[in-house]
């Protein structure tokens, strides 16, 4: 470490989002363009540097003499973590949890303490030691082998782990400890850095796994400078609607792995439970038969998952701009795919309300669910149901034509494997799967006629009803 003497203070604007600092205050950070994110901090010039590998000072050698066997992953026990970690932690790795405040992040991680064979370490930041016990009656997660720190400051944390000996700790959160060393009040970006700084070479010199929970803004992004997530080698998130019980957890950063693999839980009154089946719990609420839904085989990662998108349309006549609202859908898509139907299939939808909606809280986020989202709206407009035994996807592009998505069989299994009989898909898509007819169309204007929808959509179209056709 710099002795005291050396260090030098100065005032510094840092942004909170991206940790980029300016002499200077201003409304808007000239650096990642986020506003009213530059908070006054009193910084060191010289932060102590510190390695971030364990060996650092290791001359080099040969890539092939590299002892790769200890970076083998340990299962957590929690099959849906697992699935996400790509099987496991591995040994002297720092994974940053991220999520809503409610979601879920203590909870998960104290069930994965409770679970895990060896000496495990908790160390709550924000929550009295009473709190994390009467939670741990609650997930049958007292213990002997499990040891827990009330604490915010670092220092006592790194002795602590010193005299438990731990073989996994968890620090809940990073944005609540600090470092008095460090001249800057606790949450700051400074502190958030240090702190996460000293963890991960704490962690590297011990083999020693660590799982930090981190907030998030409003916007969604894990709180504090981008630099977290470059600090640590597996950023997870944690996602789902608050008001549903269904959880998701991916990987947006993996040294060790595949970042696409989904983790899906439910939260129940004792705890969080894996969902192996997710599209059973997807579509468990679906009433077959209702305009304006559509069901699609979605991927994520290797995962498929059945998915109902619901729109709903509405003619407004005040001359306001109508509304379009998009739940679990990116909005940008749905304008985008309302321009495709108004003008490559000549519905006038200019003067209606749109809502439209992935349902059970999740989150649709690649272009094969375009064409559930058009029939779906259609479905809607015209109040007629698609078929029941119907799925459908495929990427509608701005022509109004339909391109295929990947791995089309592993969907159609998953559809099969539900009780669907028939799916709508893009014309060169791959083979189909037993049990499920496929009807091959090229444009959105051949799926609606393939789900009997084309006329109909038509037929209740006022615009098109005053022109006579
Ligand atoms: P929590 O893990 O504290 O969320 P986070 O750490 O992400 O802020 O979870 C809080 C919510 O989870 C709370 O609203 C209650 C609910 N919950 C259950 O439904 N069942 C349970 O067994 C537990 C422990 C919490
Ligand atoms: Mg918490």
């Amino acid at each position: 470490m710099a002795s005291s003497s050396k260090v030098r203070v100065r005032l510094v604007y840092r942004c909170t989002d991206c940790g980029t600092a300016t002499p200077k205050w201003a409304g808007r950070c000239t650096t990642c363009e986020a506003w009213n994110s530059l908070v006054e901090e009193a910084e060191t010039r010289e932060l102590p540097a510190l390695p971030l590998a364990a060996s650092a000072s290791a001359p080099a050698t040969r890539i092939g003499e590299v002892d790769a066997s200890f970076a083998q992953p340990h299962g957590t026990g929690i099959d849906e973590l697992d699935r996400v970690l790509g099987g496991g932690l591995v040994p002297g790795s720092v994974t940053l949890l991220g999520g809503e405040p409610g979601i879920g992040k203590s909870t998960l991680l104290l069930q994965l303490l409770a679970k895990w064979p060896q000496r495990t370490l908790y160390v709550s930041a924000e929550e009295s030691a009473q709190q994390v016990r009467l939670r741990a009656e609650r997930l049958a997660a007292v213990q002997p082998d499990l040891w827990l720190l009330p604490e915010t400051s670092l220092p006592h944390i790194l002795s602590a782990i010193d005299t438990v000996q731990p073989e996994l700790v968890v620090v809940d959160s990073i944005q609540a400890i600090a470092d008095p060393a460090l001249p800057s009040a606790p949450g700051s970006v400074v502190q958030v850095r240090g702190c996460a700084h000293r963890l991960v070479v704490e962690a590297k010199r011990r083999g020693l796994p660590v799982v930090m929970v981190g907030h998030v803004t409003k916007e969604g992004g894990l709180a504090g400078p981008r630099v977290l997530e470059h600090v640590v080698d597996t950023v997870l998130s944690f996602e789902g609607d608050r008001h549903h019980a269904l959880r998701l957890l991916r990987a947006a950063k993996h040294r060790f792995g595949p970042t696409n693999e989904l983790g899906v839980f439910e939260m129940t009154g004792d705890g969080l439970i894996g969902v192996p089946d997710a599209s059973t719990l997807f579509l468990t609420d679906r009433r077959a038969g209702v305009a304006g839904s559509a069901i699609t085989p979605t991927l994520e990662g290797q995962r498929p998952l059945l998915v109902e998108v619901q729109a709903l349309t509405n003619k407004v006549t005040n001359g306001v701009p109508p509304r379009r609202s998009a739940q679990g859908l990116d909005a940008g898509r749905l304008a985008l795919l309302l321009a495709v139907l108004e003008r490559r299939a000549d519905l006038a939808l200019g003067a209606h309300e749109v809502f439209a909606s992935a349902v059970g809280g999740v989150r649709l986020t690649e272009p094969g669910a375009d064409l559930a989202v058009c029939l779906a709206l259609v479905s809607a407009l015209a109040d007629r149901p698609l078929p029941a035994d119907v799925v459908v996807f495929g990427e509608v592009g701005l022509g109004g034509e339909l391109r295929q998505v990947a791995h089309a069989p592993r969907r159609l299994a998953e559809a099969a494997r539900m009780g669907f009989t028939r799916a709508i898909v893009p014309a060169n898509s791959a083979n189909g799967v037993e049990g499920i007819s496929l009807t091959r169309v090229g444009t959105v204007n051949e799926a609606l006629l393939a789900v009997g929808l084309a006329r109909e959509a038509r037929r209740s179209n006022s615009v098109l009803q005053l022109q006579g056709r």
